[in-house]
This record gives structure tokens, C-alpha cells and sequence, in this order.
């Protein structure tokens, strides 16, 4: 951690290459805001209180997100250029001394180890400026590192104002920035909008402090995949694979087993313990937590789910905002959702949708059934093709079942409604009142056997 670093964030901007009606910094890469992206690497290396974003086009939406994140903002309300979003910030910032970090919203991949790379680069060499840069395949869109005769950075010239000579270099600026904070603040008002775009450029700072007799400095770095700027959805659909197979690698090197990697989608936010098995094509997505020793089966979703350990998701499973407990068991072609809890060692088997309800200890429903708004209690037997008629067009209610108790199969449980525990229920019944305790309801007619019926309804057969 530094703690004498402000790190500034700019993620005023529309992105209008996005065409979308979102700002572009809340797009997301591996499950996460490209800006979230930005701001947890801030956090890595300063302190909360000198975390800043520079927010403008749509800026409520924008400040959620670095509500959540527990960081400041700053409102540019005209986007006037990347110089002038920075001074936007100068009263909350400017009574900071130490260094001041420019980084920007829409470069999601960037690590806080190079952040903390750039401020050390910047600390060794004296300068008043360091600036991270890498060389790109084609540099068309960036702003190009002009060196003079002994190598030393001269300026940083964009795209648009280069000569025809800048125009091949490939050494490009990243728009992340080391400043010594005092130099900064009292250089920063000499930037003038002199360029076609009439913005206030903060890529001049690197001139003027030239100017002013201070050093600037370049870190440049191998990897420029890291610097990967997003501006199109084609470059936020490379992030996001980057980011997922960042994820998956860390993974694996804790301890967690992923078949075929390459096919599934885990989200960066996500937590999985050790010997835990991931199957082909899974989604394991928002702020899941996965226990040791589970199964993930093939093509199952887990979105904001908890799930203790040694719990089995058979293939084809969808758990959202969900809780399983330790050795609870779901699908497969199962579907558990809207807070719903599995108490240790619940099964629920193939087609059966649980939704708002409590599953008890050791609880079972293991074909086709729909229980919702339900609280089921522990060693409950749910019969096949039992429906928990939860809704009556206005309003949804509440069905209890007692532990102990048998559901027979095909039963419908008219909500609200109370079988009290070790209670059976007939198979086929229909189920309106309440079933005491020990119990059995029947709810259905009785049996009729018409002896004789084909020959005299149908005697020429
Ligand atoms: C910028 C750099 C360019 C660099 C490139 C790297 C400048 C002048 N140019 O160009 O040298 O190679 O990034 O990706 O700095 N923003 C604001 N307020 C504004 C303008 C922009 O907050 O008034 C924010 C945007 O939301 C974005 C970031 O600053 O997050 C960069 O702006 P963008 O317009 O994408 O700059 P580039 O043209 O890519
Ligand atoms: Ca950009």
C-alpha cells in the first residue's frame, strides 16, 4: 500500500464507439464494470479516501458503482478532454501532496503490480511525471511516444496532430500516469485546448513539465494486452476473455479442477475451494462462493449463489441467489432460485424448481416437482409431480411442511397450507386443509371398479 499516492480515475466519458445507451465504463468485463475494474486495482495500492473517478455522461449511473466500491467522485460536467477531467477533481485533491496516479476507466486488464511498478519507476528516477507505455502492433487511435536523440520522452502527440513522420511510431501512451502531486497541481492550468479538438489534453503534461525543467519518464512494458484500452465492443469482448482466462488460470493454480477450461465462464468477483470440480461449459457467475470438494456439472449455472462444501451440481442445473448447504445436492436439469436454501444433505433431483423456500436437512425432492414459498422440513420425502399452488392470481402463499413427513407423488398442495410433521399425504391428493401430525390425508376420490364394463360397453369387440 502507498499511502501518500491519490489515484484519479477518468471515466467521464460517453464512448460513443460503443453505441450504446450506457456509459461505456459501466459495460462489463468478466462479470465486472470495466470501471470496478479500474477502481479495485486503485484500491490495491492506495488508500480508499484518495481513490477518485471522474464521473460526467450519466453521471448518477456512474456514481452507484463507485458508491458500492467505497470510493470518491468527482462531477466533470462538460467532457472537455482528459486534462480538464483531472481539473475537475483539484479542490478535493489538491491538498494531497506525494503522488498523484492518472489512470483511466476503460482498461480493465490493467494490474495493480504495474501501477505499483510505475509509482517505483517514478520514485527512483526523480521525475515529475512517469508514464506507462507499450509498443502495439498498430498504434492508429493512441496517442504516439515522441523520444529525442538520446531517448529521453519529449511528448506525447495524438493521433489526429501527428506529422507524417509520429504517425509509424509504435510506442504508444497508455493514459496511465505517475505525477509528483505538487508539480502536477501547479503546472496543470497551462494546458491549452490548441488542437483540432479544442481539448485540454493531459498528454501536454508531459511537454510542459519538460518546459518547466523537470524530468519525464517512460515504463514501458512488454505485455500491451494489459493496456488494451476498450472503446468498440470487439475490444470489450477480447477483455472479457482475457479476464476469464486470467480467473481460470488462478484457479487452477489454487487447487481447483476445471475440465476444459476453455468452455467455461467464471466471473472475477467468484471464490472456489480447493479439490472443487468444474465441468465443461459451467457459468459460475457474480459474487458466488463455492465450498471445497464440490461438483460443478456440465453446463450448469451458479449466479450468486452460496454453496458450502462437498455439495454436487449434476449437469444442466440453474442456482441463482441461492444458498446450498454442506453435502446438498441439486439436479441434474434442476432449477433452484430467489433465495432459495438447501439445509446440509437436501437433494433435489431432475426437473424440480424450488424457488423462495427452505429445503431441510436431509430433505428430498428428486423428480419433477415446483416448490415455492414453501418451508419443508428436515427428512421430508416430496413425492414426483408435487406442486405447491403457491399464487392465486393476486397474491403468492405460504406452504409448511413439518419434518418427518411423506408427500405422495402428484400431489398439489393449495397454498396457504400445513402438513404438520411425520404427516402423510396420499399420492394424487389435492390438499387444502390442514394435516395433523402422524396424519395421513387422503385427497382424492376413491377408486371405482365397473366389473364387466368392455362387454357391455362394447359387446361386438
Ligand atoms: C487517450 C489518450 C491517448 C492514449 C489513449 C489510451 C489523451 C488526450 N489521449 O486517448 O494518448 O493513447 O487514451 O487508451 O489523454 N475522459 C473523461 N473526460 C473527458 C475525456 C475523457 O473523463 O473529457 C475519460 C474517458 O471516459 C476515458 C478516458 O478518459 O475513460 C480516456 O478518454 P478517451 O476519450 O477514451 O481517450 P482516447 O482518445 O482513447
Ligand atoms: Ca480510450
Amino acid at each position: 500500500m502507498l499511502t501518500d499516492t491519490s489515484v484519479v480515475i477518468l471515466a467521464a466519458g460517453q464512448g460513443t464507439r460503443m453505441k450504446s445507451r450506457m456509459p461505456k465504463v459501466l459495460h462489463r468485463a468478466g462479470g465486472k464494470s470495466l470501471v470496478r475494474h479500474s477502481i479495485d486495482a486503485a484500491l490495491e495500492i492506495a488508500p480508499p479516501e484518495r481513490v477518485f473517478v471522474v464521473v460526467g455522461y450519466q453521471a448518477d449511473r456512474v456514481r452507484v458503482e463507485t458508491e458500492a466500491a467505497g470510493v470518491h467522485s468527482v462531477e466533470q460536467t462538460e467532457q472537455l478532454g482528459t486534462g480538464h477531467a483531472v481539473m475537475c477533481g483539484e479542490e478535493q485533491l489538491a491538498k494531497y501532496g506525494g503522488r498523484l496516479i492518472v489512470s483511466v476507466g476503460d482498461c480493465p486488464l490493467i494490474r495493480s503490480s504495474t501501477l505499483e511498478a510505475l509509482a517505483e519507476t517514478h520514485r527512483t528516477n526523480g521525475a515529475a511525471a512517469a508514464v506507462i507505455t507499450t509498443e502495439v502492433p498498430d498504434s492508429s487511435g493512441y496517442g504516439r511516444i515522441v523520444r529525442d536523440a538520446a531517448g529521453n520522452v519529449s511528448e506525447i502527440v495524438e493521433h489526429k496532430a501527428c506529422t507524417p513522420e509520429q504517425l509509424p511510431i509504435r510506442e504508444i501512451n497508455s493514459g496511465i500516469f505517475c505525477f509528483d502531486a505538487d508539480l502536477f497541481w501547479k503546472h496543470v492550468h497551462e494546458i491549452r485546448p490548441d488542437n483540432p479538438a479544442r481539448e485540454y489534453y493531459l498528454t501536454d503534461m508531459v511537454s510542459i513539465l519538460i518546459r518547466a525543467g523537470h524530468r519525464v519518464v517512460a515504463m514501458k512494458v512488454a505485455d500491451h494486452s494489459e493496456l488494451l484500452g476498450i472503446n468498440n465492443r470487439v475490444e470489450l469482448a477480447a477483455a472479457d476473455c482475457i479476464i476469464r482466462q486470467r480467473k481460470v488460470h488462478q484457479l487452477l493454480l489454487d487447487g481447483v479442477t476445471i475440465e476444459k477450461p476453455e468452455t467455461v465462464t467464471i466471473d472475477s468477483q467468484v471464490t472456489i475451494g480447493i479439490d472443487t470440480i468444474v465441468g465443461p461449459f459451467a457459468q459460475i457467475l457474480g459474487n458466488s462462493v463455492i465450498g471445497e470438494n464440490c461438483c460443478i456439472g456440465a453446463c450448469s449455472i451458479v449466479d450468486n449463489s452460496v454453496l458450502g462444501d462437498d455439495v454436487e451440481v449434476f449437469p444442466f442445473t440453474m442456482i441463482a441467489a441461492s444458498t446450498l448447504e454442506t453435502k446438498a445436492h441439486a439436479g441434474p436439469y434442476a432449477r433452484i432460485r430467489m433465495g432459495a436454501h438447501l439445509a446440509e444433505s437436501a437433494h433435489v433431483g431432475n426437473f424440480v424448481e424450488v424457488k423462495k423456500s427452505r429445503i431441510g436437512a436431509g430433505a428430498k425432492s428428486m423428480h419433477l416437482a415446483y416448490l415455492g414459498d414453501s418451508t419443508i422440513g428436515a427428512k421430508v420425502n416430496i413425492g414426483a409431480g408435487t406442486i405447491t399452488c403457491n399464487y392465486d392470481g393476486h397474491k403468492k402463499h405460504p406452504t409448511i411442511i413439518g419434518d418427518g413427513s411423506f408427500i405422495g407423488s402428484n400431489s398439489t398442495l393449495v397454498a396457504p397450507v400445513e402438513v404438520e410433521g411425520n404427516a402423510y399425504v396420499a399420492a394424487g391428493s389435492v390438499i387444502t386443509q390442514r394435516v395433523p401430525s402422524g396424519a395421513l390425508a387422503v385427497g382424492r376420490s376413491r377408486q371405482v371398479n365397473k366389473e364387466g364394463w368392455r362387454r357391455r360397453f362394447a359387446p361386438k369387440a
